[in-house]
């Protein structure tokens, strides 16, 4: 089967900004669905992301896909998550703990991020056989289900950073320690 790989839209496309819509649960089953879960995975294996959303390509449905591989990544080693789908998620903050990461965004290109988000959430969405589900998820994998959903909600993850020297080009990012970056702002935001 050919490949359905869609463009991404970028910063400044206001379907990115604009509300979406639930996903119609009796539409679940349909070609049209089956259509869009292929396109969202196609463009994201092509795009080598770990996670999009339908309004990245300019669908303003509430549908996220995310695809963690085992093993290294451009966001370092990770917990795996195989390729799942969720449908008009709704993510519960479980308790007070918080980590920052080095976001990036297949929609803000070339740049990255340092986000601090909560660490345990529950999540209940809709699966593919039109089920209810739940999940806990802790860690990165918490900020990645919360980077993909704010993208339901029309947020982008630079609308969580107040430290604009938590905003770097991913090549210096790559380039540069920035793991002594971030402890310098941390220790200086402390003092
Ligand atoms: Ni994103």
């Amino acid at each position: 089967m050919a490949l359905a790989i869609k463009e991404i839209i970028r910063m400044g496309h206001p379907t990115l900004r604009l509300p979406t819509e639930p996903y119609p649960i009796e539409k679940i089953s349909s070609d049209e669905c089956h259509e869009l879960i292929a396109d969202l995975r196609d463009t994201l294996a092509a795009a080598g992301g770990i996670g999009l959303a339908a309004p990245q390509i300019n669908i303003p449905l509430q549908v996220a896909v995310v695809n963690i591989p085992a093993g290294p990544t451009r966001y370092g080693d990770l917990s795996e998550v195989p390729f799942s789908v969720y449908i008009n998620p709704k993510l519960t903050v479980l308790d007070d703990s918080r980590a920052g990461y080095w976001e990036g965004c297949l929609s803000v290109p070339g740049l990255r991020g340092y986000v601090v988000r909560p660490q345990r959430v529950k999540i209940d969405f809709i699966d593919l056989e039109a089920n209810e589900q739940s999940l806990i998820a802790e860690g990165f994998t918490a900020t990645v289900f919360q980077h993909e959903f704010d993208h339901l909600e029309s947020k982008l993850y630079i609308d969580h950073i107040s430290d604009t020297r938590l905003l770097v080009f991913e090549d210096q990012f790559v380039e540069h320690d920035v793991d002594v970056l971030t402890a310098e702002l941390q220790t200086a935001a402390n003092r």
